[in-house]
């Protein structure tokens, strides 16, 4: 009854981490657990994902595939936008008219904010915003809450600090989008450039989400639940001098973590750079790794959702 309801009301795909309430992120977090136990299954045996990136990806991409194959489907798709025929000149709404005919649902990664919102008008099959410029990342935000409830607890009543690149980071504009259904008190910790934008500020006020702004994080690091730390966000700066300005502002070190509390855990959508030292790695406070791991059970059931047909 639910699958019907999710698949319904997600039949366009997963564009906007603004398309789910706290019934939906309950509901996916549940079947995102029942997938770490099932390892393999052919529940999406004959469906065919395709993975259309335009911009690098590791993890996103990787574990997409990964789930797919662990559900008994297939994967086609590219990994750069030099070898499919935009390069020629073809249109994204093109492109997605003809790869709709040649799969069950496309997962896509463009730098353009509105790209995975465009494609979903042109596709009759679910569209997945893999990253959409410095808009959005909902699915990576979807499995940063797994990590958080399995791993640290119910988010209820948490300090949050999200710190970094708050202006050009899409992990962190998503993040919050879900959080605003939790009742957390939300640090943003960023130099004053890389605030974030207007534009999702209004909508957590609207949804009267309780937020800071800070630039320092050390004096709040004893009162946090969690600290989800990013990249500076490089390639979406229009001036490399700012960048250089701002890149090393933040480096999380082993010495920060003593005063953090016992339960206090750091996350990372990943790929790091500088801004967490090594050192930081063995800790049992940080789970940028355990992210990468629960990126596949999340991705699953999102998949399964979208795209099987049982009920
Ligand atoms: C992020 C992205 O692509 O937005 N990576 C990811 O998907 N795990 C974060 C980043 O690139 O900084």
């Amino acid at each position: 009854m639910r699958i019907l309801k999710f698949k319904e009301k997600f039949s366009e795909g997963i564009i906007s981490a603004k398309q789910f309430d706290r019934e939906d992120i309950d509901y996916i977090l549940k079947k995102a657990k029942e997938m770490i136990q099932i390892k393999n299954s052919n529940i999406l045996q004959g469906k065919i994902l395709a993975t259309l990136f335009f911009e690098p990806s590791t993890r996103t991409r990787l574990s997409f595939e990964s789930a797919m194959y662990r559900l008994g489907g297939n994967v086609i798709g590219f990994h750069s936008g030099d070898v499919s025929s935009i390069k020629k000149g073809e249109s994204i709404a093109d492109t997605i008219r003809t790869v709709e005919n040649y799969s069950d649902c496309i997962v896509m990664r463009h730098n353009l904010e509105g790209a995975a919102r465009m494609a979903a008008k042109f596709a009759n099959v679910p569209i997945i915003n893999a990253g959409s410029g410095s808009g959005e990342h909902p699915t990576q935000a979807l499995l940063d809450l797994l990590t958080i409830t399995e791993e640290v607890g119910s988010l209820d009543g948490f300090n949050i600090g999200i710190m970094g690149d708050l202006k050009y980071g899409r992990t962190v504009h998503s993040l919050s989008i879900l959080l605003s259904n939790f009742d957390v008190n939300i640090y943003f910790i960023s130099p004053k450039e890389l605030r974030m934008r207007n534009r999702d500020k209004d909508f957590l006020r609207q949804r009267q989400v309780k937020y800071k702004e800070i630039t320092k994080y050390r004096l709040i690091l004893s009162v946090l639940d969690v600290l989800y730390m990013t990249r500076i966000q490089k390639e979406r700066f229009i001036d490399l001098e700012e960048y250089e300005k701002v890149k090393d502002i933040y480096v999380f070190r082993k010495e920060d973590l003593d005063d953090t509390k016992n339960e206090f855990r750091l996350l990372h959508p990943l790929p790091r750079v500088s801004e967490i030292s090594p050192k930081v790695d063995s800790s049992e406070k940080s789970l940028y790794f355990k992210q990468t791991f629960y990126g596949i059970p999340m991705r699953k059931a999102l998949l399964a959702e979208l795209m099987s047909d049982k009920s």
